[in-house]
């Protein structure tokens, strides 16, 4: 039986792939500080997959509490969420952002390999895309970062990368997401942003469930269908399937194994409003306002390199993600408060 330690396994992604590794019969152990999710994710996590796992209080910087988790559980890979991830605070912390996802994926690194776990899973961004315009984007694209918080994503590729060559016993897998969005069919566990959401889908279903007034549109000049920007909104759940998918992949002998994890199309941000009135049949307010500094007109993945080589590829339609992240907004109108 493989057992899987999932840093930020409390987190919005971290607990939806907990569900599906649960599901697909692994054990699975949590480590998780808190900063930005809530015990209660965990308990909805046991209650929806009826199976329980051991779960961990502990920062992954803090190096003897990481070591203690690693000494009383056999450890046979990592999915490695635990990371901050807000652009704007990386901009005004961006030491803050440096020393925990960097320092914290260092520690990681060493306590694992003292364990002799050489298998990790990292969540990764499509923000390393940088600037590159020419969509769809390929893994073999030139990548950059603009912001403290995708370079932290950035370097840690590299550190990772880095760490295969040195020692090819690792088993480096990096996933670079387009747009999570959505949440379990059961509305028992979704995305829960501290403060004002900075992500699209949080906000207007804050602004569904009247907790926010209105949505300020970024920008309607792009050159874009509609002006408004494009992006590849992935279902939680797809996503949560790829992490599965790619712990059951083919070893990459030569170098770190690089994959896109999007639906390979492009929604602007009219497209999501849209959806969402349409499928939930609730009024989005929302006003056109100036780009927000630091924003693509577009961004999608060429997803073909996942479907080829771990047989993965994403189901869920936008409607399918209106629909649920409606359905946890609204059953949970404070988040897991
Ligand atoms: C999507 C679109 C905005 C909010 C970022 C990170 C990425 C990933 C997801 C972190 C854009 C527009 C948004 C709003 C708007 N990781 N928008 N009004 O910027 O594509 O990606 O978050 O979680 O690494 O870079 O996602 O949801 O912020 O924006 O018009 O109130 O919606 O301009 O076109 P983004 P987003």
């Amino acid at each position: 039986m493989n057992t899987i330690l999932v840093t930020g396994g409390a987190g919005y992604i971290g607990s939806h792939t907990c569900i599906k590794l649960l599901e697909a019969g692994y054990e699975i152990v949590v480590v998780d500080n808190f900063s930005n999710s809530k015990p209660e994710s965990l308990k909805r996590v046991r209650h929806i997959s009826g199976k329980d796992f051991k779960s961990y209080q502990v920062n992954i910087c803090d190096k003897i509490g990481l070591t203690k988790v690693f000494e009383k559980n056999k450890i046979d890979a990592v999915i490695h969420f635990a990371g901050y991830k807000a652009v704007g605070e990386s901009v005004e912390k961006p030491l803050m952002y440096y020393e925990n996802n960097i320092y914290g994926t260092l520690v990681l690194c060493d306590v694992m390999r003292k364990a002799g776990t050489k298998n990790i899973v990292f969540s990764s961004s499509a923000t390393v895309y940088g600037l590159n315009e020419n969509v769809p984007f390929v893994e073999d694209y030139p990548t950059s970062a603009t912001n403290p918080y995708g370079k932290t994503k950035l370097f840690i590729e590299e550190i990772l990368s880095d760490l295969k060559v040195a020692d090819p016993d690792w088993n480096v897998t990096l996933l670079r997401y387009f747009n999570p969005v959505g949440a379990h069919p059961s509305g028992l566990i979704g995305e829960d942003p501290n403060g004002i959401p900075n992500n699209l889908m949080p906000f207007i279903s804050q602004v569904a469930v009247a907790r926010l007034k209105e949505l300020k549109v970024f920008g309607h000049d792009y050159p874009t269908p509609d002006g408004t920007g494009v992006r590849d909104y992935i279902h939680v759940m797809d996503l949560a399937d790829g992490h599965v998918k790619a712990l059951q992949g083919p070893v990459q002998k030569e170098g770190a194994a690089i994959y896109n994890l999007g639906t390979g199309k492009g929604n602007s941000v009219l497209d999501v409003v849209k959806a969402f009135e349409k499928e939930n049949k609730i009024k989005i307010p929302y006003i056109l306002v100036d780009r927000r500094p630091g924003d693509i007109a577009s961004s999608y993945a060429d997803a073909s390199k996942a479907r080829k080589i771990l047989k993965w590829e994403a189901r869920y339609t936008l409607e399918d993600m209106v629909r649920d992240s409606w359905n946890w907004q609204s059953k949970n109108p404070k988040g897991y408060a």
